[in-house]
């Protein structure tokens, strides 16, 4: 058992084939260091407006120190067992992922900023704030332009209405298109009570209450579509026309073009599942997809009636059948991976639950939670650094990581 981040790196640095040459390292030093400063002052600065753990300065340090160890180690360990990657082998680092309204999808987009910064890629980001539209297709122009001598975005992970055009326009082509769907009941009583009760949404707010809107979802909602978070919302930001959404056969169609367009679509509601089948599918290790739960907008299961939910189907029908699509599909992807899938499954749920314990329990001295290696995954640890990462506001890491482009 590794038990000191020396022995750690010391075990590593001896599977690491890609040793990279002086002048490089040199340069990229330099980087390294103007990235580390700036990330710091993004700390710093998230840190006033924060309530964070009063160990700040410990853990600011312990932050620069996981920034600099992950980038003098983004080698590729040698002879890894049992670490099955997705098709062509090789860690991916092109990747679109549509983030959904309400479907979880700031953890993914998490776990997505925290490995380009891990890989320094460049994302690409609104210029200012982390969305970069939530109504229209027409989004290129909010976003920073690319940095001298890079031909195309690594990855792309803020709020789009998904316009295929638009995101192939600055992304490499061999890009691996990720999208998320999630239940429809559980997504609308998730926005239905954020966008109400949280974020204020005007027509959201003449609503008495969850059953008065269900009995007639029309009386309440907005004419224009785009301005509504209730209306087929997760078809919306796969960008389906509006106009057309309650036409069953062009809604097939569009789900068909989905389903050629992206690669895999994951379920919010099997989150863990979605994460190791992204995993594979992306040859990313196990660290990488690791994350913390945000319970912040837990809500109660509601107990719809018959009724109700013969109603929310009606009005979502488009959501319903982008769902029933992606949902079957899933199944029949996660039934391909065969049965050790369920083993991962269970070495992944409990390290994420130590790696919770770990970045909840601010009363020990330990800096880090070493991981030993099992079947899925070469050995690894977890800094605080890391635990500050995976809770950080999007608002946050996309500052963080805009530093990057700079
Ligand atoms: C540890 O610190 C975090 C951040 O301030 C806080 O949210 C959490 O409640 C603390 N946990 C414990 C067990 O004190
Ligand atoms: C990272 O590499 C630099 C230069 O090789 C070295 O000085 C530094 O100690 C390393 N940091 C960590 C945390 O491994
Ligand atoms: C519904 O969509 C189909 C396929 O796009 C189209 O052929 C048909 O004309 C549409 N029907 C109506 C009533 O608009
Ligand atoms: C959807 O795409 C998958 C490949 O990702 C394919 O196996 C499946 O047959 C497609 N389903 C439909 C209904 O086209």
């Amino acid at each position: 058992m590794i038990t000191t981040q020396a022995e750690w790196l010391h075990s590593n640095t001896m599977h690491c084939l890609n040793h990279k040459q002086g002048n490089r390292n040199r340069r990229k030093t330099k980087i390294i260091l103007l990235i580390v400063l700036f990330v710091l002052a993004t700390l710093l600065a998230w840190q006033r407006y924060a309530e964070v753990d009063t160990n700040t300065a410990k853990t600011e340090e312990a932050a620069v120190t996981e920034l600099r160890f992950i980038r003098n180690h983004t080698c590729t360990p040698k002879g890894q067992v049992g670490t099955k990657t997705g098709p062509g082998g090789a860690e991916k680092h092109h990747v679109f992922f549509l983030k959904v309204h309400k479907a979880a999808s700031t953890t993914v987009q998490n776990v997505l900023l925290r490995f380009s910064l891990s890989r320094q890629l460049k994302v690409m980001l609104p210029r200012s704030g982390h969305i970069l539209s939530q109504r229209k297709k027409h989004w290129l122009a909010r976003a920073l332009s690319l940095p001298p001598n890079v031909p195309a975005f690594d990855i792309l992970c803020n709020h789009i209405v998904f316009d295929e055009e638009a995101v192939r326009a600055r992304l490499y082509p061999d890009s691996i298109f990720i999208g998320i769907v999630r239940e429809p009941v559980d997504q609308f009583v998730s926005a239905f009570n954020y966008y109400r009760n949280r974020y204020g949404t005007k027509y959201l707010k003449k609503v008495p209450d969850i059953s008065t809107y269900l009995s007639n979802p029309e009386r309440w909602e907005p004419r224009d579509l785009e301005g509504s978070y209730t209306n087929n919302r997760m078809s919306f930001d796969f960008g389906i026309d509006p106009v057309r959404i309650r036409n069953q056969s062009y809604v097939a169609d569009y789900i068909e073009y989905l389903n050629k367009t992206f690669h895999l679509v994951l379920i919010s509601g099997r989150f863990d599942e979605s994460m190791i089948l992204m995993r594979r599918y992306l040859g990313w290790k196990m660290k990488d997809v690791l994350y913390i739960k945000n319970n912040a907008y837990k809500n109660k299961k509601s107990a719809f009636t018959e009724k109700q939910k013969i109603a929310h189907r009606r009005f979502n029908m488009a959501d319903y059948a982008l769902y029933e699509h992606f949902s079957n599909l899933f199944d029949k992807r996660v039934a391909a991976e065969g049965k050790e899938f369920r083993e991962e499954m269970q070495v992944y749920t409990s390290v994420r639950n130590s790696v919770e314990m770990f970045c909840g329990d601010n009363s020990t001295g330990n800096d880090y939670l070493n991981v030993d290696a099992t079947l899925w995954s070469e050995g690894f640890y977890v800094s605080k650094a890391n635990c500050i990462l995976m809770t950080m506001t999007e608002e946050s890491l996309v500052n963080a990581v805009r530093l990057q482009l700079l």
